[in-house]
């Protein structure tokens, strides 16, 4: 078909083809079949059908479902993702983010010749690249990035000959890069990064001389890089980080002069860095960091003049820094942190207005620092610490009014803290621990009110502390410690109610310990021993419940403290040493298991602890071990509210397991005792449950989650309860009942307060079910979904979700060993109290159930939330919670679930036509300037979140710490920001 007059032609077939070709697929008849009377074009149209209705057939239900437009005998007739050429030729397929799921190598491409475009990217098509892709010999355009492909690149690909575009970063291919990759020479970019390739750079990648786009990253090739790609004029962008490429930089680097971005970090490259690199005046970034690099830095660098990014650190380079190195006044960033670098700072750095992070820490640059630096209005991070600086602060770091981090650590920096640093509002960190710093703490400093870490450690500071850091609402953490300060502690203290850790040790503050310390609640580590403090410990420091380490040792703290800790069971490492403390020890494990070393030099402890004398007389502790062949147990803990300590512990034997189970059953066979109780009856709490849901009616029901329904239960003493009743398949397959009971101790021992209390379990023939803390708000997706609830769901509330699922993961991840990893974090998991505090469910419960163990495939989180590689993995590691909180961070942002967007995200191209207004939740206006900031940083957290290879996501730890202390200033205004200037540009760890 042509030409025109072939019109009529096929008007007059079309009948008879719709007709025909339906049969054809039905019955499979061999096309050829018609070869006798149909023209070729019409063959060929038969065989495109045919391969993609086959194709169709070989995905899943619902990748079918998606391409349900696929129906009838035309595939040009409104074929989703289908284009075709004028002459009725398919020679385009485009199903991007479509999420199907299938093979690829099912798709025969043989019978598809006139494909000249093919996008696949961000879908889950996995096993291998076919070999007939070689048939392709029209393509030019071919991105099957974001699969899950794997198998080898075949060497095929020679074939296509008109290719332009390749792309095929972020999947699974393994191998070596084929050779016949040279042959490809019209292409323009390739990228395949990324994936598992491994073996050398072939040096035919050398002929690719129309290359403008080289990108290997984030592979396991070796080697040295090939002379070959010293051809590629033509490159702007060469990306080779992320490797173990070896031997030295090339020198012929210097021939492509087109660069504008040079990515080389995180390989082995040794040697020193070419002076042939300055004569790359186009390079805009140029990242050499994480290697082996050693040697002078060229002074050639000087003519960098375009340069914005210069990332050196981590290297053994030594010298200086190249003076002009901001002469094109264009530097944004400067990274040469942990090297052997000397010499002074570079004379260009003093008016560089442009800087917005700079990290030279961990050298051995010497200058007087109150002449070397100049005021910096886009500064946003700077670290100097372990270096050889000296002289006074200059008070001009206060004209900064960009700076969020000031970390000058580890010098030789004296005099005083100059006052005007209390201008610098936006700082979130400072640390000028380690100097010769004397004086006073200045006052202002209490005007720092985004300060979320303040470490004046190890100076020579004396005077009291002034009464107005009370004002630093934000202070997270504060290290006083090795000072000469003095005074009592303010009561101030009180006010710094987010504070986690408070160091005020090797001081000479006397006084009493100030009641105010029990607001705050948040206190995790407190450190004031070697001071003169007297008195008694104030009843309200056992009432800090997150508290886990606390040294008072070498003071002259005076009485009895064994009721005060009763009830601090986050306590887990004591130091009392060296004070005047008498009496019994409290009755905790943090106390009772203490090292004599931490207890020793008191004037009168007594207790079980060695090396104390005992009490008198000796309580008998209940004795577990009589119970020891209980099967089932239930605790309830006290609920919140009531002040009595009501601890129930109770245990009860479910004699009437099923039978049916008998093999499993053995071990749970019981002794005959029905019930055994503690101090209350476990039978009278399991009937007081059936009775206030009515026998689990659907009347109190409040929710259906993942493996069970939620019943809203009030108990006869008032108490609300959630009751979480296990769907049937799930109560079973318990083999090994005391690891479970431990377990099932051990997560409700957690208090945190973003994860809902658990409060007790039961097994029983009839309900098993779990007893959680009763939330009133609801669920997250409740909130977001409802249109009212979610117009009253302000920036600063849905920021503060993010942040406390952001600390009860890292907590769960890295405070708690095991790590214990959630596995199905959503927003149904996370409820929301009356102050719109997060509280996540269910932790742990997922292991403890053993929903991971033979039938972990039927588990694998919620859809939409679970991490890529559950599709081909059935490894689960803290990396799919991070995953499924950057598809939560996502969610509040938006205000509804991001759906395919999550996928689309890793290509950059996608990423630059999506602007981040267009994401944010329409029902609320849009964020006020400091929430912008905020909401930007989070969706740049969650953006790292959702790296498709979970070894590339930060931890949850990174995360919620990056929270705490992260607020740069935008670049841009919000209106224009898109997604792509917030992905992966860098981890968020490094800066
Ligand atoms: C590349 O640079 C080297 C010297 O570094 C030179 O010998 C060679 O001829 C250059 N190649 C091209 C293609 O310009
Ligand atoms: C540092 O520079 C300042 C200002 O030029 C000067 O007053 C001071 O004496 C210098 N300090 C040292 C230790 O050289």
């Amino acid at each position: 078909m042509k030409n025109a007059n072939d019109k009529p032609l096929s008007d007059l077939f079309l009948p008879s083809l719709i007709f025909f070709l339906p049969l054809t697929i039905l019955v499979l008849v061999p096309i050829s079949q018609f070869d006798a009377f149909a023209e070729a074009a019409v063959v060929g149209e038969g065989k495109e059908v045919v391969a993609l209705q086959t194709w169709k057939a070989s995905l899943d239900n619902r990748s079918q479902y998606l391409l349900s437009s696929w129906i009838g005998s035309n595939p040009c007739n409104n074929w989703d993702g289908i284009g075709c050429s004028k002459s009725g030729r398919v020679n385009q397929i485009d199903l991007t983010s479509y999420g199907l799921r299938g093979k690829l190598e099912d798709l025969n491409f043989s019978s598809l010749p006139y494909l000249s475009c093919i996008d696949m990217h961000n879908n889950s098509l996995h096993e291998t690249i076919p070999l007939n892709i070689g048939r392709l010999s029209r393509l030019t355009y071919l991105d099957l990035s974001d699969n899950c492909l794997s198998g080898v690149i075949p060497s095929e690909i020679g074939s296509l000959k008109n290719l332009q575009f390749f792309y095929m970063m972020d999947n699974l291919i393994n191998g070596s890069i084929p050779q016949e990759i040279g042959m490809l020479s019209s292409l323009n970019e390739l990228s395949l990064s990324n994936n598992n390739l491994i073996g050398s750079i072939p040096q035919e990648v050398g002929r690719l001389i129309s290359l403008t786009n080289l990108s290997l990253s984030g592979n396991s090739l070796m080697g040295s890089i090939p002379a070959s790609l010293g051809n590629l004029v033509n490159l702007n962008f060469l990306h080779l980080h992320e490797n173990n490429f070896t031997g030295s930089i090339p020198s012929f680097f210097g021939n492509l002069t087109n660069l504008k971005m040079l990515w080389l970090q995180e390989n082995l490259l040794a040697g020193s860095i070419p002076s042939a690199l300055g004569k790359l005046k186009s390079l805009v970034d140029l990242r050499l960091n994480t290697n082996r690099l050693i040697g002078l830095i060229p002074l050639e660098l000087n003519n960098l003049t375009h340069l914005r990014r210069f990332h050196l650190g981590g290297n053994k380079l030594t010298g200086q820094l190249p003076h002009n190195i901001c002469l094109g006044g264009l530097l944004t960033r400067l990274a040469a942190q942990n090297n052997n670098l000397s010499g002074s700072i570079p004379k260009s750095l003093k008016n560089c207005t442009t800087l917005y992070r700079v990290r030279l820490d961990g050298n051995q640059i010497s200058g007087n620092i109150s002449e070397v630096f100049g005021i910096y209005p886009n500064l946003d991070y700077i670290d100097l610490s372990y270096n050889k600086f000296y002289g006074k602060l200059p008070k001009t770091w206060g004209q900064c009014q960009n700076l969020t981090c000031l970390k000058i650590s580890d010098n030789n920096i004296s005099g005083r803290i100059p006052p005007e640093l209390g201008e610098a509002t936006q700082l979130g960190e400072l640390d000028l621990s380690s100097n010769l710093l004397d004086g006073e703490i200045p006052k202002t400093l209490g005007k720092l009110g985004s300060l979320i870490i303040l470490n004046l450690n190890d100076n020579k500071l004396s005077g009291n502390i002034p009464p107005e850091l009370g004002n630093l609402h934000d202070l997270a953490s504060i290290n006083l410690a090795a000072n000469n300060l003095s005074g009592p502690i303010p009561e101030e203290v009180g006010e710094c109610v987010k504070l986690l850790a408070l160091n005020l040790s090797k001081n000479l503050f006397g006084g009493s310990i100030p009641l105010e310390i029990g607001n705050l609640q948040s206190l995790e580590s407190i450190d004031l021993s070697q001071n003169m403090l007297i008195g008694e410990v104030p009843r309200q420091l056992g009432q800090l419940r997150r508290l886990e380490t606390m040294n008072l040792s070498l003071n002259e703290i005076s009485g009895s403290i064994e009721s005060i800790f009763d009830q601090s069971l986050s306590l887990s490492s004591v130091d009392i040493s060296y004070n005047q403390l008498e009496g019994p020890l409290p009755c905790i494990a943090a106390f009772q298991e203490a090292p004599f070393e931490a207890l020793r030099g008191n004037k009168g402890l007594c207790g079980n602890a060695t090396g104390l004398r005992p009490c008198s007389p000796v309580k008998s502790k209940k004795d577990n071990d009589r119970r020891g062949k209980r099967i089932l147990i239930l605790i309830l803990l006290p609920v919140v509210g009531t002040s009595v300590f009501l601890s129930i512990v109770f245990g009860f034997f479910c004699a009437f397991w099923p039978k049916k189970r008998s093999i499993a059953n053995e071990p749970r066979r019981s002794n005959g005792n029905l019930f055994s109780t503690l101090s209350f009856d476990g039978k009278i709490v399991y009937e007081n449950i059936v009775e206030a849901t009515e026998d689990f009616s659907s009347r109190h029901c409040i929710g259906v989650g993942g493996c069970g329904t939620v019943y809203k239960a009030e108990l006869p003493g008032g108490q609300v309860v959630a009751v979480k009743k296990l769907h049937a398949s799930h109560d079973g397959e318990m083999q090994n009942l005391q690891g479970f009971n431990n377990e099932i101790c051990a997560l409700t021992e957690i208090r945190h307060r973003n994860i809902v209390k658990l409060y007790g379990f039961c097994l029983h023939t009839r309900h098993s079910f779990l007893v959680y803390e009763f939330l009133e708000g609801g669920s997250l997706g409740y909130f977001l979904s409802n249109d009212e609830q979610a117009m009253r769901f302000e920036w600063s509330k849905r920021i503060n979700i993010v942040k406390g699922v952001a600390n009860a993961l890292s907590y769960m991840h890295h405070g708690c060993s095991p790590p214990m990893i959630h596995r199905d974090i959503s927003s149904k998991n996370v409820l929301l109290d009356s102050v719109y505090e997060a509280h996540i469910s269910d932790f742990g419960t997922a292991r403890v159930l053993q929903l991971d163990s033979s039938n972990w495939t039927s588990f694998a989180g919620t859809f939409g939330y679970a991490a890529p590689e559950l599709a081909y993995t059935m490894e689960v590691n803290e990396k799919c919670d991070v995953y499924s909180f950057g598809v939560l961070s996502m969610e509040l942002i938006m205000g509804k679930h991001p759906g395919e967007l999550v996928s689309s995200l890793s290509s950059l191209i996608t990423a630059q036509s999506i602007l981040l207004k267009e994401l944010l939740d329409k029902r609320l206006s849009p964020p006020s300037l400091q929430l912008a900031e905020e909401v930007v940083y989070v969706i740049k957290l969650a953006l790292a979140c959702l790296h498709p290879n979970p070894l590339f996501r930060p931890t949850m730890q990174q995360v919620s710490l990056q929270l705490l202390k992260q607020k740069p200033a935008l670049q841009n205004p919000l209106d224009i920001v898109s997604l792509d200037q917030l992905l992966n540009i860098e981890s968020p760890t490094s800066y």
